[in-house]
């Protein structure tokens, strides 16, 4: 199952998602659109989540490879490792910010200047890398990252322009839901070998499924409260089974294990 998911590129593009029970695979960029309401008119989105509010996470940013990041400084995403293909100088990638609406005239559209993806990345674990933006963004709040694994525990808050179901189209709006944090021990239950506990948190609900990040929303914090009410980022997007399937929970870089990785990566993009 492994090697399969490491067999698996961005370029083999959206077609593969449905093949790759286990994948690393971002969405495709947004093509435009509203989706297609559910018949029945239950509005279950984001694979169990709702529609944010305008300026209710304003330090999202939706990345133009299909993928989710949040403003960790005015000019640097943080994002996941397997959205971006490697470390470098980098103009193509496109970050949208301020906006809950894709397609809102408010959009604060900039472009990358560099990429550095986390030193030592393969596929397995180390999950993160920064895109550092061609010019700053000054009116719109960074999201703090969890320094240590104190609340690495609780309820989390998931947020996402990808898929509302396995399978499933890219969103216009940004979604957003609750799942609970899930053990490593029990994690590991699920995944076996493929979990890295020490660079991997996963979150869900597991007796029941039916909430989690799906496609596209790879590279998006996963964030809580901290103990001054400010949002903190404990996750980043990575991967799981499926979407929402009861008992295989999303898997999230743990943040607090590379936030000393993340600073340092952050001073070299001068940031
Ligand atoms: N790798 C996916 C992406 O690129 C994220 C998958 C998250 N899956 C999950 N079941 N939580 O968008």
């Amino acid at each position: 199952m492994r090697s399969y998911r490491k067999l698996l590129t961005r370029s083999t593009a959206v077609g593969a998602v449905a093949l790759a029970a286990v994948s690393l695979q971002p969405g495709s960029a947004f093509a435009g659109g509203a989706p297609t309401p559910r018949p029945g008119g239950v509005h279950t989105k984001v694979v169990g989540g709702t529609k944010a509010d305008q300026g209710e996470f304003p330090f999202m940013v939706r990345l133009s490879m299909g993928c989710g990041g949040a403003l960790y400084t005015k000019d640097i995403v943080l994002t996941a490792a397997h959205c971006v293909d490697g470390s470098g100088p980098n103009t193509s990638i496109t970050a949208t910010a301020g906006v809950a609406d894709l397609q809102d005239s408010k959009a604060i559209n900039v472009k990358s200047k560099e990429v550095l993806q986390a030193p030592g990345y393969n596929g397995k674990g180390k999950d993160w890398a920064l895109i550092k933006l061609d010019k700053a963004i000054d009116n719109l709040p960074t999201l703090k990252i969890a320094q240590d694994d104190k609340l690495n525990n609780g309820d989390f808050t998931i947020a996402g322009w990808g898929a509302d179901k396995e399978g499933g189209d890219q969103q216009r709006y940004l979604l957003k839901a609750t799942v609970p944090f899930v053990d490593d021990a029990t994690c590991q239950k699920a995944y076996g070998d493929q979990l890295t506990p020490g660079d991997e948190i996963c979150a869900g609900k597991l007796d029941t499924g039916g909430v989690d990040t799906c496609q596209g929303d790879s590279g998006g914090p996963m964030f809580r409260k901290d103990d001054s009410g400010a949002f903190l980022q404990v996750g980043i997007v990575s991967w799981g089974e499926g979407c929402a399937r009861p008992g295989k929970p999303g898997v999230y870089s743990e943040v607090s294990t590379f936030a000393k990785d993340i600073k340092a990566a952050a001073d070299k993009l001068g940031g």
